[in-house]
C-alpha cells in the first residue's frame, strides 16, 4: 500500500435539521441539532483512514475548545495528530449546516478560520511527508497559496496531486497544470470550464478542457446519475448505487476519501471509482459528515452485496 496525505480543512460542523430551509428573514423552528467534526479535508481523510489507508492529515486549528473536536476524534480513530498546526490568534473554523428533513437538501456556510491561515513555513515542514507519499488530496477550503505550495512540493517529488475542486473558488491554469487528477462535481465543472455538464457528451468536453490545462485523469461526480471518468483514452459514466438517503452532506467527501484510499491500494481507476461510490452510498444513509464515514468492513460487504 502506498502512503497518502490529505492537506485541507478542518471545521466543526454545527448541523440543524429543519422542516424546510429558511427564506431570507424567516426563522424556522428546527427539530434537531448536532455538533461534530467536519470540513472537506478532514471528512476525506477520515473516509480514507477508515477505508484502511495509510493517510496523514495536515490542517490547522485554533487553541479554542473546538480544536478538541478534531484532536479527540483523531485520537479515537488512532490517527496521527503530528501535522495539526495551531493558530493562537484565529479561531477553529466552523460550518453552519441546515438540512431539510423532507428533501434532505442542505445549505452550508463555512468559515474556515484557522485552516485558512496555513503559512509557508508550515507547508515547508511537511516536505518529508509529501516526499514519501504517492498521492496528496487537496480541496479548496484552505488558503489557496498554501494549496499551491503543497502542489509545488508534490510535483518536486513525483507525488500525484488529486484536486477536489470543492467548494468552487477561482483557480489558475498554472495550479491546474500541477494536478494529476481533478474530481469536480457538475456545478464546479461548469464553473471552471464554462461547459454545463448534463450528459456523457458534455462531460467529455469538460474533461477535454481539463486535459488541455495539463490534468491527466478527470473524474466528474454527477450526483445520483453516477460518476464520469476520463482516463487513458477511455471515457464513460459509472452509475451510482441506489440507496435510501438520510443526509447527503459529506457524500462528496466520502467519495474523494474512498477514491484516495483505493488508488493508494493501487486499484485501477475504474475499480477505485466503484469503491468510492460505495463509500458515498453508505455515508448518505447516516446523519452527519465525518461521523457518517463507513468502516472498511461495511464497504467490502456493500460491494459484495452489489456485485
Ligand atoms: O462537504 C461537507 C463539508 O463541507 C462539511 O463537513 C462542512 O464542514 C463543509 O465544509
Ligand atoms: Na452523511
Amino acid at each position: 500500500m502506498k502512503k497518502a496525505a490529505v492537506f485541507g480543512s478542518f471545521v466543526v460542523d454545527l448541523m440543524a435539521r429543519s422542516p424546510h430551509l429558511p427564506v431570507p428573514g424567516e426563522t424556522v423552528k428546527g427539530s434537531m441539532f448536532k455538533m461534530g467534526p467536519g470540513g472537506k479535508g478532514f471528512n476525506q481523510c477520515v473516509a480514507a483512514h477508515k477505508a484502511g489507508s495509510d493517510v496523514v492529515m495536515v490542517t490547522k486549528v485554533g487553541t479554542d475548545s473546538f480544536a478538541d473536536v478534531i484532536l479527540d476524534t483523531m485520537k479515537d480513530l488512532g490517527m496521527s495528530r503530528e501535522h495539526i498546526f495551531l493558530n493562537k490568534d484565529t479561531e477553529t473554523g466552523i460550518a453552519l449546516i441546515i438540512v431539510d428533513e423532507n428533501t434532505s437538501q442542505n445549505e452550508i456556510i463555512i468559515v474556515p478560520g484557522a485552516c485558512n491561515t496555513i503559512t509557508a513555513g508550515e507547508v515547508a515542514s511537511i516536505e518529508d511527508v509529501i516526499r514519501k507519499c504517492e498521492y496528496v488530496l487537496l480541496q479548496l477550503e484552505v488558503n489557496q497559496n498554501a494549496n499551491e505550495m503543497v502542489a509545488d512540493l508534490a510535483n518536486k517529488y513525483g507525488c500525484k496531486v488529486i484536486l477536489n475542486t470543492a467548494p468552487y473558488v477561482p483557480i489558475t491554469d498554472e495550479f491546474l497544470a500541477k494536478c494529476y487528477m481533478v474530481t469536480p462535481n457538475e456545478v464546479e465543472a461548469e464553473a471552471i470550464t464554462g461547459i454545463a455538464v448534463t450528459n456523457l457528451d458534455s462531460a467529455k468536453k469538460a474533461a477535454a478542457y481539463f486535459k488541455k490545462k495539463g490534468v491527466t485523469d478527470v473524474v466528474i461526480t454527477l450526483g445520483s446519475r453516477g460518476v464520469f471518468v476520463s482516463s487513458k483514452g477511455k471515457e464513460a459514466i459509472i452509475p451510482a448505487y441506489k440507496v435510501k438517503v438520510v443526509d447527503t452532506t459529506g457524500a462528496g467527501d466520502a467519495f474523494n476519501g474512498g477514491l484516495l484510499a483505493a488508488l493508494a491500494e493501487e486499484k485501477e481507476l475504474w475499480d477505485a471509482v466503484r469503491f468510492a461510490n460505495a463509500l458515498a452510498a453508505l455515508s448518505v444513509q447516516k446523519l452527519g459528515t465525518t461521523p457518517s464515514m463507513p468502516s472498511r468492513e461495511a464497504v467490502d460487504k456493500f460491494l459484495a452485496d452489489h456485485e
